[in-house]
């Protein structure tokens, strides 16, 4: 696959096949992803990958946690709000996603059950985290996205399917104990991987872009 191709037909998977994917297969995937760009080559990026009955048990923490109504306390803060053209967006995937399989995500019940299909990884058999240290600056997190990305990229170049995931990192300290991560590490994102189960309805939403003329402006 070229890389256009692979970057316009990336898309997030949330049901997944129940086979396992190789070890070499996924440290080929953070081979490729290593050599991406960061600032001044400082390489800010820590990955933990989990298989298995370790993934399986951290699912039960995170619902339990969940339940029990602990509050939320990612290392890095949720928006509190948007800004136009972002909000406009966002409502059109609620949208999207309420047309295309009746899930409301504007309802509060319904997130809480978003959460728990997250926290259950949407039944991969692995779960990525993405850490690096909390003293490390907003380029820093910079780079860790386009880390990310391309993990995401290399992954769907070989077959297998991922979404990125913020809710997974809702209870950050809980994670870091869980894994004996310093608490010093910032958990940026949580990322599911496997093989795509791409006869899911789950899998049935394509999302939508902006216009490139409302994005971009050439001066000459
Ligand atoms: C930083 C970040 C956090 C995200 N968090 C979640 C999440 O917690 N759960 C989820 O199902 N999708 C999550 N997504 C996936 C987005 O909803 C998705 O990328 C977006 O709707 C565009 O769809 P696409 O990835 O299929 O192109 C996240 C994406 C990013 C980049």
């Amino acid at each position: 696959m070229d890389a256009l191709t692979c970057i316009k037909t990336r898309m997030s998977i949330r049901k997944f096949k129940t086979e396992t994917v190789p070890a070499n297969v996924l440290t080929e995937i953070i081979d490729t992803a290593k050599w991406s760009p960061s600032y001044k080559n400082s390489q800010p990026w820590e990955i933990i990958i989990l298989s298995g009955e370790k993934k399986k048990a951290l699912s039960r923490k995170l619902v339990e946690l969940l339940e029990n109504n602990v509050p939320p306390c990612p290392d890095l803060a949720p928006p509190e709000s948007w800004p136009e053209p972002e909000n406009n967006r966002i409502n059109l995937l609620y949208q999207q996603r309420f047309e295309a399989s009746g899930i409301d995500l504007k309802d509060p019940g319904v997130i809480q059950q978003a959460k728990k299909v997250n926290f259950n990884f949407y039944g991969a058999p692995h779960a990525i985290y993405l850490l690096q240290d909390k003293s490390l600056s907003q380029w820093s997190l910079f780079d860790l996205g386009l880390f990310a990305q391309s993990l995401m990229l290399a992954a769907h170049a070989k077959g297998l399917g991922t979404v990125p995931q913020a809710f997974v990192t809702d209870y950050a300290e809980d994670v870091k104990n869980f894994l004996d991560i310093p608490t010093d590490k910032r958990l940026v994102l949580g990322i599911s991987i496997g093989y795509p189960d791409l006869d899911s309805p789950a899998n049935g939403l394509r999302t939508t872009r902006e216009e490139t003329d409302n994005i971009l402006t050439f001066f000459e």
